[in-house]
């Protein structure tokens, strides 16, 4: 049976020194502040834009919540970001994405100063990151990378296979994972891999990150590998007060019989993410004074 990564606890750390920092910029008279800005009414969107907020907040930051008509015009939200651009009081800007669909993504992310690129979504901050020079890393893999370094999971000459080829989350962990500090070799698998089993198999690390609950079956994980389930997937459940309930990429009571360490979700990946966007916030203040 796994042992269960807790990331809510691992998340704590990082927010507590988050909040250290943060009360060490405000004696010099810095208040770290994210501008959040949220185009539409996505239920899931909304609540990781809230609980993003209340995170600032208890870290003693400033959050700048902005929020828009889901038919605002690709102009208009441009505009904004130049505004907060030139606002020094805002350290970090964070558009929620996916944006509606007549607004384009590539746009409004290029269009964000890099020095306040947060969520590292930037291609400067993309391309600083395949380099492996300094730069903000985007808060999920970042997030992965912490939990395996927290519980000691060696990384170092181990097979990582990646699912998912996201510019969120997949193809950013893949190529931090393949950092020499890190030296994992890694495997990219995606909806056209065919057999995914086949790959998944010879993973050491094996992390989901494909958007699909229950993807990641028994079978298809190595004894012994650590499972690093990144899905956040919501599923119909009746029985729940809200109608659905979270479930991951892994099918987690199976998997976890097998495996030497998995995630569960929520409690996993999920907490981490927000824990490391408050670093890249206090980042982003303290390079700006
Ligand atoms: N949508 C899903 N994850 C993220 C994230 O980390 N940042 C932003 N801006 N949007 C997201």
């Amino acid at each position: 049976m796994a042992i269960i990564i807790d990331g809510k606890t691992i998340a704590g750390k990082k927010r507590e020194e988050a909040a250290s920092r943060t009360a060490a910029l405000k004696k010099k008279g810095v208040t770290p502040c994210l501008a959040v800005v949220l185009a539409g009414e996505d239920p899931a969107s909304v609540s990781y834009v809230t609980a993003k907020e209340k995170a600032l907040l208890e870290a003693g930051m400033e959050s700048r919540d902005i929020r828009l008509p889901a038919a605002v015009s690709e102009e208009e939200l441009l505009a904004l970001v130049n505004s907060l651009n030139r606002d020094v009081s805002v350290h970090g800007i964070l558009v929620q994405l996916p944006l509606p669909a007549h607004i384009r993504e590539d746009r409004v992310i290029t269009a964000i100063d890099p020095a306040k690129d947060v969520d590292g979504f930037h291609p400067v901050s993309v391309g600083n990151l395949i380099l492996g020079r300094p730069g903000f890393i985007p808060c999920t893999p970042n997030g992965v990378l912490a939990l395996l370094e927290e519980m000691r999971i060696p990384t170092a000459g181990a097979h990582a296979v990646v699912v998912g080829r996201s510019n969120i989350v997949g193809r950013p962990l893949a190529n931090l994972l393949v950092r020499k500090e890190i030296n994992a070799t890694v495997t990219v698998c995606h909806t056209g891999s065919g057999d995914l089993g086949l790959y998944t198999r010879q993973a050491d690390i094996l992390i989901a990150a494909a958007g699909k609950p229950g993807l990641i079956t028994a079978d298809m994980v190595k004894e012994g590998a650590a499972v690093i389930d990144v899905g956040v997937n919501r599923v119909p459940d009746t029985s729940a007060k809200k109608g659905f309930r979270l479930k991951g990429d892994a099918d987690f009571d199976t998997v976890a019989e097998k495996a030497s360490y998995i995630t569960p979700v929520p409690g996993g990946v999920g907490p981490m993410t927000i824990a490391m966007l408050l670093l890249n916030v206090v980042s982003a203040a303290e390079n700006s004074v």
